[in-house]
Parts: structure tokens; sequence; C-alpha cells
């Protein structure tokens, strides 16, 4: 009895360490070597950005919080366009998400990006920012009140 109970005990503390959902695709090491490459020289090394470069640290997970928000992340020119294809693409979003985005990321964890979702997303590279990052972000915190 008491080792039956002291198991179930164990099994849900692990239950209560595991985030909502994993992004278990993400190979650490890759993805932190693609983001130094192909991210980092603009967005800089902990994600905090500078000047004209919004800060990823503490707030990207907040467009995960709509569609058009988490479009978004894939379409701005530095996703969309850059030489990574698009599973890799994929992988840094969700490092980035998961080692940046610290308290914006929605309460119970994210659906990690796909290469699928990431390829079809991209064909679509943003023209406008201003404007469209203004009302993405305008109609999310309309779904936060
Ligand atoms: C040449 C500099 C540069 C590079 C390289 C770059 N970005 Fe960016 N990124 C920007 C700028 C500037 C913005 C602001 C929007 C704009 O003007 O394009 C931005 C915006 C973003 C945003 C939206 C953040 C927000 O809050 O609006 C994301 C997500 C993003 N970049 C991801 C990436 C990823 C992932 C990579 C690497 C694959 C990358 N960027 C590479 C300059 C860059």
């Amino acid at each position: 009895m008491l080792s039956r109970c002291l198991w179930l005990g164990m099994a849900f503390f692990g239950l209560m360490l595991a985030p909502a959902i994993q992004s278990a695709d993400v190979n650490d090491a890759r993805a932190r070597y693609h983001y130094q490459m192909f991210c980092q020289g603009c967005h800089t090394p902990d994600g905090s950005g500078a000047n004209a470069v919004p800060a990823l640290k503490n707030q990207m997970g907040l467009f995960l919080r709509t569609e058009k928000g988490r479009g978004f992340l894939v379409r701005v020119p530095g996703s969309a366009t850059s030489k990574l294809n698009s599973a890799q693409l994929a992988e840094v979003l969700n490092w980035s998400l998961d080692n940046f985005a610290g308290s914006s990321l929605p309460e119970g964890g994210y659906e990690p990006y796909t290469e699928a979702e990431v390829a079809q997303l991209r064909q679509q590279p943003l023209q406008e920012i201003e404007n469209y990052r203004a009302t993405v972000l305008a109609e999310i915190v309309a779904t936060m009140q």
C-alpha cells in the first residue's frame, strides 16, 4: 500500500513537472547554432534586441494568442526570408519561444510550430509590418481583457 501511494505520488509529481506541451523536436544545439548564425546578429544573443529590432525576450509569446499573431512570427521578413529551410526555421522559432519568451507564453504552453505550418506561412512574407503588428497586438490585448 505504501509503495503504491509512493508510486502514485511520484507519477503525479512527474506530471506537475512536465510542461503542458513540449516541443519535442527541438535539438537544442542545432537550434542555438542556427539562431546564432541567422538571427542573433540583429536580435542579440539573449533575444533582447536593440534599436529597431524588437525584443523577442519576454514578449514573443504574446503573439501565440491569436492565429494572426502566430502567423506574424513566421511572416516577418527576418523569419520568412531567412536562408533556413522550413524545418530549421520552425525549430529556431520553437527554440526561441522556449528560451526567450518567458512569462509572455500562454498559460498551459503552446503548440510548437511544424515544418508544414511554417512552409505555408512564409510564402506570404509581410510587406508592411508596423501597422500590421499594431493591429495584431491590439487584437491580442482585447482577448486578454
Ligand atoms: C538583418 C537583421 C535581422 C535578422 C538577421 C533577423 N531579424 Fe528578426 N527582425 C528584425 C527587425 C528589424 C524586426 C522588426 C520588424 C521588421 O522591421 O522587419 C524583426 C522582427 C522579428 C520578429 C517579430 C518580433 C516582434 O515583436 O515584432 C520575429 C519573430 C523575428 N524577427 C524573428 C527572427 C528570426 C527567427 C530570425 C532568424 C531566422 C530573424 N528574425 C533574423 C531584424 C532581423
